[in-house]
């Protein structure tokens, strides 16, 4: 019997920042799956940030989600009808290309079974997926933290930077962190125990920056890109690390894969910048999810989660991560 699938679309390129409007609500009937395939129902739904990168037309890695189609994304869900033997009915398992949506059909090779045994199965679109190895990776892969070393995080609060603190700390630094309202950097420090914290709404970073590390920062995970990474850069010290995660603040932007504007000063201080992504740890992910796993469970890491219900309020979630009314990973539960 086909089973009706409940998509979100991609309406219209979003100018600047997105609107509501931008996406639209669609109905697609599936029929039962072909040889190999599975129909899956989507449980939990993954908000990135990077699907702001594939709504423009600027190319890049995440490519362009051509309009009226419905948006990718990571997904958990479970396997409710199955013509292949790997992953047979009631199988959880993974997608990273049909989220935004709540059942769809796909070969059973393109999906990743999951187990439920190292925790919540959301966890894996959280801190065991994309964003706790992204947080591994830069922290562990790229900027390798001495005891005593002095290490800045931006945007702090959220899915990567909350886990990268927290690694930090865990390897010994000093954490100088930034989020975007005061009640952020009071659990930034308070509950994920970052040194220090800077509103950078309302603080000047450059000058907090002078003041609490007149040294220089000796390692610095870039959340946010723009006039942060030029303040970073200008912050290092020499032979400072910079670990190039993502450039948020330029998402909305007519071309968010622009440059600092004071690279120069990297040469004049020795300074390195690591770009990366979460693919080049992928090989290395059973062993970061087992650590990450165990940090939770002894309690020695925070995972949080910011849950919102329905596909009906995914385009305005998505709306709220990008401009900072989330804390910790943002899921969608169906
Ligand atoms: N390289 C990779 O493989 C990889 C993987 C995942 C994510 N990323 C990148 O990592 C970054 C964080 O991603 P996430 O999933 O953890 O999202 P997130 O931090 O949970 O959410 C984004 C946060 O960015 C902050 N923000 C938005 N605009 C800003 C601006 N102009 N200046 C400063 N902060 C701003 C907001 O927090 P405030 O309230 O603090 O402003 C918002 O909550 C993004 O750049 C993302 O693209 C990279």
């Amino acid at each position: 019997m086909p089973v009706n699938s409940r998509q979100i679309v991609l309406a219209r390129r979003p100018e600047g920042a997105p609107q509501v409007d931008d996406f639209a609500m669609r109905s697609a009937a599936l029929d039962a799956p072909g040889a190999d395939e599975v129909l899956v129902r989507n449980l939990w739904l993954s908000l990135d940030p990077y699907m702001r990168l594939a709504m423009s037309d600027q190319g890049g890695l995440h490519g362009t989600v051509p309009l009226g189609a419905p948006l990718p994304g990571g997904a958990v869900g479970e396997v409710i009808a199955s013509a292949s033997a790997e992953l047979p009915a009631g199988s959880l398992v993974l997608s990273m290309a049909h989220g935004w949506r709540d059942h769809y059909l796909a070969p059973a090779s393109q999906l990743q079974a999951l187990s439920s045994e190292a925790g919540p199965i959301q966890r894996f679109l959280g801190l065991y997926g994309l964003t706790g190895i992204t947080a591994w990776g830069g922290i562990h892969g790229v900027l390798k933290p001495q005891p005593g070393e002095t290490l800045f995080v931006g945007a702090a609060a959220g899915a990567v930077g909350s886990v990268a603190v927290q690694l930090a700390k865990r390897a010994g630094a000093r954490v100088i962190a930034s989020a975007g309202s005061d009640a952020k950097c009071a659990w930034v420090t308070g509950t994920l125990g970052a040194d220090y914290a800077i509103n950078y709404r309302h603080e000047n970073l450059a000058a907090r920056l002078a003041d609490l590390a007149p040294n220089g920062l000796a390692a610095a995970f870039d959340n946010v890109g723009g006039e942060q990474l030029e303040i970073l850069i200008d912050a290092m010290a020499r032979r400072g690390r910079i670990a190039l995660c993502g450039a948020i603040a330029l998402y909305d932007g007519a071309n968010y894969r622009a440059g600092p504007r004071n690279l120069f000063a990297a040469i004049e201080k020795h300074v390195s910048l690591t770009g990366f992504n979460a693919g080049f740890y992928f090989a290395e992910a059973p062993r970061i999810i087992a650590d990450l796993a165990t940090a939770e469970a002894e309690g020695a890491l925070i995972n949080e989660e910011t849950i919102i219900g329905g596909l009906e309020a995914m385009p305005q979630g998505f709306i709220d991560l990008l401009t900072g009314a989330s804390r910790g990973k943002i899921l969608v539960r169906i």
